[in-house]
């Protein structure tokens, strides 16, 4: 297939791009905006291969989408570019609100005008918090955070679009990702890259709050099954296939680097804080998806990863990253 994938220099879009490309033999264009969170770093190894093309430019840029397109002539629109840390959207809503409504919206237009298959990437957490049992797909929106419901908003747009035009757009919902090239804002590669330079370890409140974790190839996967078998119209979920409390993802992770327990910091709580998400992915099990790694070996083979990729992370830890910290946790990094 001919590829437009949006936000593809990101964490996840980046997996998928290398994925779509090596296994799939597929021609990707990859259009990002490059925020602090994109990175051409993440396609490095994709440079230069002739069925991959990078583009900078944001999706709520209708000329940039345009010339995009016109470039690409893509069979499908993938959109993964988003902002996508709920701490930055509780201080900043801003770019939430651009991106998620009017980036999507840009990008409904162009697949409305050129009749695209379309396919949304989106979160469990516009079902907002669940204290037992498991989200579906018939489970009701209720995003608790600037985040989550401009998440929201943006998924029904895309639902807007099949009822009204007839565009063949699906939707897939992913439960927490972890996995190489995951920027260091969030709760994994933030524990790992503090545990490894003897810095604290952050939990928000009690850690007792549960996610449901899903290694990013699984997740990428599920992505491709729902674009090429899904129904136009449908959502599907894709959960992992491990629900962990946040104090034990963080005492694996100590034990997996070796850092001290003491090392661990209970701090003021995220406002607003989820309790737990869980996803049923029975819908996307029964298109023929399934995931593949359970989080213990993926969880050390990200640790191991970080730990291998100092040239990946160490210009973030000394970069714009740094005042991110200061001004989130109200102290700097040591190293
Ligand atoms: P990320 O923050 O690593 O990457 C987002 C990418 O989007 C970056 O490359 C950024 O430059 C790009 N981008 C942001 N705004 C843009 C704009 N206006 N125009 C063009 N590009 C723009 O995010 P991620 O973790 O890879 O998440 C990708 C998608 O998956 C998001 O839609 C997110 O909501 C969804 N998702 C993420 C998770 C998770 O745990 N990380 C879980 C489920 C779903
Ligand atoms: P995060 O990685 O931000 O993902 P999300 O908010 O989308 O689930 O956070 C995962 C969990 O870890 C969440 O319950 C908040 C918690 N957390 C901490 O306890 N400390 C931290 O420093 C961070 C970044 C997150």
């Amino acid at each position: 297939m001919r590829l437009l994938v949006c936000g593809g220099a990101g964490f996840i879009g980046s997996t998928f791009a290398r994925l779509r490309v090596r296994e799939h033999g597929d021609d990707v264009t990859v259009l990002d905006k490059l925020t602090y969170a994109g990175r051409e770093e993440n396609l490095r190894d994709l440079a230069g291969h002739e069925r991959f093309r990078f583009i900078r430019g944001a999706i709520e840029d209708s000329e940039a989408v345009a010339s995009a397109l016109e470039a690409t002539a893509p069979e499908a629109i993938v959109n993964f570019a988003a902002e996508t840390h709920v701490d930055r959207s509780i201080a900043e809503p801003d770019a939430f609100v651009t991106t998620h409504a009017f980036g999507t919206y840009t990008l409904l237009e162009a697949a409305r005008e050129q009749r695209l298959r379309y396919l949304q990437v989106s979160t469990d957490e516009v079902y907002g918090s669940i204290e037992e049992g498991t989200f579906t797909e018939e489970s009701p929106l209720a995003p608790s955070s600037p985040y989550s419901a401009t998440k929201a908003g943006a998924d029904l747009l895309v639902q807007s679009y099949f009822h009204t035009y007839g565009l063949p757009a699906l939707i897939c919902r992913g439960s927490n990702n972890y996995g190489p090239y995951q920027y260091p804002e969030k709760l994994i590669p933030l524990m790992v890259l503090n545990a490894l330079h003897g810095d604290s370890l952050p939990v928000y409140g009690d850690g007792m709050q549960v996610r449901n974790w899903i290694h990013s190839t699984d997740f990428a996967r599920a992505i491709g099954h729902v674009l090429e078998h899904g129904t136009p119209g449908e959502v599907y979920n894709a959960g992992g296939p491990d629900e962990e409390a946040n104090i034990d993802v963080v005492r694996r992770i100590v034990e997996l680097t070796g850092a001290e327990e003491s090392q661990i910091e209970h701090v003021r709580d995220r406002p607003g804080h989820d309790r737990r998400y869980s996803l049923s992915s029975a819908k996307v099990r029964a298109l023929g998806w399934e995931p593949h790694v359970r989080f213990a070996d993926g969880l050390a083979q990200t640790v191991a990863w970080y730990r291998e990729h100092r040239w990946w992370w160490e210009p973030i830890r000394t970069g714009e990253y740094r005042a991110y910290y200061e001004r989130q946790y109200g102290r700097s990094l040591q190293s």
